[in-house]
């Protein structure tokens, strides 16, 4: 059997931080409030003229080093965000031509904060198909660019990074990526979205006005979505391994809200030291979350082979995601 296996990781984060502090000199909020509600402390800001492809293109580049990989060998590179630099086309092609990987076809995939590990279950699908061999997945994200600065209920929470992974072919493998899993619901659209400006909004000057390019979000029934969501996934991904919580040497969820992550670990008799969190470093970077998390865990030592790890993500939409990776 052909399983996809991660040969490895990368991500790039922008140098500027931005801290609560700085914040409440913008808004009217304050440390305490922030770090209570979500244990967001800073996050990253992309530079004027550092857009989503130059992250994903660094954190791609990190991935194929560690992997000793040649980007000329990449079959596809998939892309999950929603804040690429041109509407079309895709910030994938560009990260392409980055890169000189010349033989990969490239796409973006839209599926908010899901979108890495949507990415990551297209690619394993065309691995195991026998398709291609090697495949970049990138989740990267530019959401400070449509972020309301004025309206506290959204700013403090997201910020800007970029994370991927190299997943190559191995044959016969017991490791590797065991399961992935995606759902959607679109029924829940309005909680979680961005109003302008496509084809439905076109740009205008009373959108401008308004704000309908900004991220608009209902904050409280995402939160009780998120939790449900994430639970079930994970639970999914456990069940279709016939694994248990014990089993799984670390979880990474998708970090939007140290509370959420609390929840969602309490619920799936997660422990405490089984959870990666490094929200309070970053907030919520959407598709980036997880590579980004996944790289450090990576760094820093912390997988060891046939470890087995969970990731989770849930996102706009709705969508939600998981993957159970057997670590080699
Ligand atoms: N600073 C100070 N006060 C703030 C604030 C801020 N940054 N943002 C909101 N408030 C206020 C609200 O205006 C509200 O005031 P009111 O009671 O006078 O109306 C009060 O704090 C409570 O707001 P509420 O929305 O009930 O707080 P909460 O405990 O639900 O926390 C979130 C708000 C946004 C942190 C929380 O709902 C959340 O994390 N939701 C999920 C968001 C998310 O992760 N989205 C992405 C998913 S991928």
């Amino acid at each position: 059997m052909i399983r996809a296996r991660i040969a490895g990781t990368g991500s790039c984060m922008p140098e500027k931080v931005m801290t609560n502090f700085d914040l409440e000199k913008l808004v009217d909020t304050t440390n305490d409030w922030i770090v209570t509600r979500t244990g967001i402390k800073e996050r990253r800001i992309a530079a004027e003229g550092e857009f989503t492809s130059d992250l994903a293109t660094r954190a791609a580049e990190r991935a194929l080093e560690m992997a000793g990989i040649p980007a000329s060998e990449i079959d596809l590179i998939v892309l999950g965000t929603v804040t690429g630099d041109y509407p079309w086309p895709s910030t994938a092609c560009i990260v392409q031509n980055n890169l000189g990987a010349k033989n990969a076809y490239a796409y973006d995939l839209s599926a908010a904060c899901s979108g890495f590990l949507y990415g990551l279950g297209c690619a394993s699908d065309f691995i195991q198909s026998g398709r291609g061999k090697k495949v970049l997945v990138i989740g990267a994200e530019t959401l400070s660019r449509i972020l309301d600065w004025t309206d506290r209920n959204t700013c403090v929470l997201f910020g800007d990074g970029a994370g991927a992974v190299v997943l190559e072919a191995a044959e016969n493998s017991e490791t590797g990526l065991l399961s992935t899993h995606m759902h959607s619901d679109g029924s829940y659209l309005d909680l979680l979205y961005q109003p302008g400006f496509g084809t439905r909004m076109m740009p205008s000057v009373q959108g401008v006005e308004t704000g309908a390019f900004f991220l608009k979000m209902q904050g409280n029934e995402v939160f009780k979505v998120a939790v449900r969501s994430l639970t079930d996934i994970s639970n999914e991904a456990l069940a279709a391994n016939n694994l248990s919580a014990e089993d799984i040497a670390l979880f990474i969820p998708h970090q939007a809200n140290k509370r959420i992550l609390e929840a969602t670990a309490k619920r799936i008799k997660m422990k405490e030291e089984q959870v990666y969190v490094n929200v309070h470093r970053y907030g919520n970077t959407s598709s980036a979350t997880i590579p980004v998390a996944l790289d450090e865990a990576n760094r820093a030592g912390l997988l060891k082979v046939d470890d087995n790890v969970l990731l989770s993500a849930f996102g706009g939409g709705f969508t939600w995601a998981s993957a159970l990776i057997r670590w080699s």
